[in-house]
């Protein structure tokens, strides 16, 4: 069925949730909760001056996205970076458990789609990068800006400890990062755990609900 189709018969239904939540909830394997705590975080760090881009890595549809897009759209000094393979859950490593195996081959994204929510939110298109491929190999080739928020949503050990490892360097002081599923994957907590035990600058995450937690980036001299 085309998307304008769609957009229609959403939009009339889901009117109540609001923007951007109205665009993005059919799309979404978030809980509204937890893209309403994104938003929020998203804002706190823009209204209190905090610079750099939002960063997203773990897309699939776009609707996390959608609602970091939302927040930064009047913003143009700062991009809107996705990074996704948009094929799927890759395997479970071995810091993963059982629960996590059976998500493998999983989740498979659109770019297509993501890209249309961003345009429904009115996100201009040149704030916006899409990076398609392997965290393995799009992340060696990143262009280290300031980073306010990132958003780490990819389920696994690996990708999570990558994710920390790559874009913690260039998350400006006060910035946060958003951990979807520190409360949902037990590899996104060992590798989360195993970042901030090494990590000065890290404060400890702080829950949002059972699923995602939060931590920031220590202010410097903090
Ligand atoms: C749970 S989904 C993200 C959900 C999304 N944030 C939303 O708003 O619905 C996890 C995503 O992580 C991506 N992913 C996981 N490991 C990856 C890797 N090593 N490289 C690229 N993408 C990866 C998957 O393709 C999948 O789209």
């Amino acid at each position: 069925m085309p998307l304008a189709v769609l957009d229609r018969w959403y939009d009339r239904r889901l009117a109540p949730l609001g923007r951007p939540l109205s665009v993005v909830r059919p799309y979404s394997l978030v809980s509204d909760a937890n893209l309403r705590a994104l938003g929020a975080l998203a804002d706190d760090v823009r209204t209190g001056g905090v610079p750099g881009d939002f960063v997203e890595c773990g897309v699939f549809q776009g609707s996390s996205a959608g609602v970091l897009g939302h927040a930064l759209r009047t913003d143009p000094d700062r991009r809107l970076r996705l990074f996704d393979s948009f094929a799927g859950m890759p395997p479970a490593g071995e810091e993963d458990d059982a629960f996590a195996r059976q998500f493998a081959g999983t989740h498979i994204g659109s770019e297509r789609i993501a890209r249309h929510l961003l345009d429904r939110l009115g996100v201009p298109r040149e704030q916006v990068e899409v990076h398609v491929g392997l965290f393995e190999d799009t992340f060696p080739a990143i262009e280290h800006r300031p980073v306010a928020l990132l958003h780490v949503d990819c389920d696994f050990h690996d990708p999570v400890a990558l994710s920390l490892q790559t874009f913690w360097g260039d998350v400006a002081p006060g910035g946060v990062v958003v951990l979807n599923d520190y409360g949902a994957f037990q590899g996104c907590r060992t590798a989360v755990d195993a970042f901030v035990a090494v990590t000065p600058d890290a404060d400890s995450p702080e829950a949002i609900d059972h699923d995602a937690s939060f931590l920031r980036k220590r202010p410097a001299g903090a």
